[in-house]
């Protein structure tokens, strides 16, 4: 089915009264061996609380760089995502404390020079377009990427007989990603029909410069990525290029769709196996501790 305007802004109507944000209430936190969930999954614990309660920083990040985004974006990111990630944030990050780690340390509120320059420029409206497509672009490379993080982590912490865990965090939290997804990737591609062919290349040429996993702006964050990369069993360079691929798949259907037989974007490839190489490096730069 062709997306449209009607159809997101029902899409976003159903996932506000299907989906919402998760009780905290509801949270059942026992855990068997807090000892052994901290050692095998703590990290991505971490990061996955952190990426999710820096939505609110992102919220403040799409006010610079969309200064007039549509009705149904401004909906879809104030009412339905942003309430739905938070809670995803607290939960898991309440998680990590109750196993004995330290909470997530998370930027919340400081937009950085980058994006400050960006929205300066995206005050123009063909420069919005592009801007706009790259938000999109960017929700659905971050929403695949958290569902397939969910589903290894629901693995393992089935295969601990972690039950609590399992049914009352991590299903309830994953249940919700697919519907981001699906919003991003609607809104992409109506967007990509509407762009001319020099946004289209800038959208392109953008992305392979600035492409990289969410929140991971430094290379110590870029590490942590590569580390749960590893505790979620992506051990070798073809699991991790099989990641990318799943993650990059619409953004490789919709931009290159002329390129036949590119199996996945290469900067998207690039940059997780620098995430995974930056792991390794430091793991080996400070012994005893991995
Ligand atoms: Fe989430
Ligand atoms: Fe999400």
């Amino acid at each position: 089915m062709i997306p449209s305007a009607t159809r997101l802004s029902q899409h976003v109507d159903r996932l506000g009264v299907e989906h919402p944000p998760i009780d905290l209430a509801s949270v059942d936190y026992t855990v068997h061996q807090p000892e052994e969930l901290a050692q095998r999954f703590g990290g991505v614990l971490d990061y996955m609380a952190r990426t999710e309660l820096e939505v609110e920083r992102n919220v403040l990040e799409l006010a610079t760089l969309l200064p007039d985004p549509p009705e149904v974006d401004r909906r879809f990111y104030s009412q339905v995502w942003l309430p739905q990630e938070t809670h995803h944030g607290l939960i898991l990050d309440e998680l990590q404390v109750r196993i004995g780690r330290p909470p997530a340390d998370t930027n919340l509120d400081r937009v950085s020079a980058k994006i400050r320059v960006v929205g300066v420029f995206a005050h123009l409206p063909p420069v919005q377009d592009v801007v706009r497509m790259l938000y999109y672009l960017t929700g659905m490379t971050t929403e695949r990427s958290a569902l397939l993080a969910y589903n290894r982590l629901l693995d393992g912490v089935v295969e601990m007989g972690e039950d609590a865990v399992a049914h009352t965090i991590i299903i309830p939290i994953r249940r919700q990603e697919p519907g981001h997804h699906a919003y991003y990737q609607m809104a992409a591609r109506m967007l990509w029909r509407n762009l001319g062919s020099w946004q289209r290349w800038l959208v392109r040429r953008l992305r392979a410069v600035s492409f990289s996993p969410v929140g991971a702006g430094d290379a110590d964050q870029r590490a942590d990525v590569g580390d749960m990369m590893l505790a979620l069993g992506m051990t070798d360079a073809e699991e991790a290029a099989a990641f990318a691929g799943q993650v990059a798949r619409v953004e490789r259907d919709l931009l290159f769709a002329e390129e036949q037989g590119l199996a996945v974007p290469p900067y998207v490839t690039r940059s997780f196996r620098e995430c995974v190489e930056l792991a390794v490096a430091r793991a080996s730069n400070r012994p005893g501790e991995h």
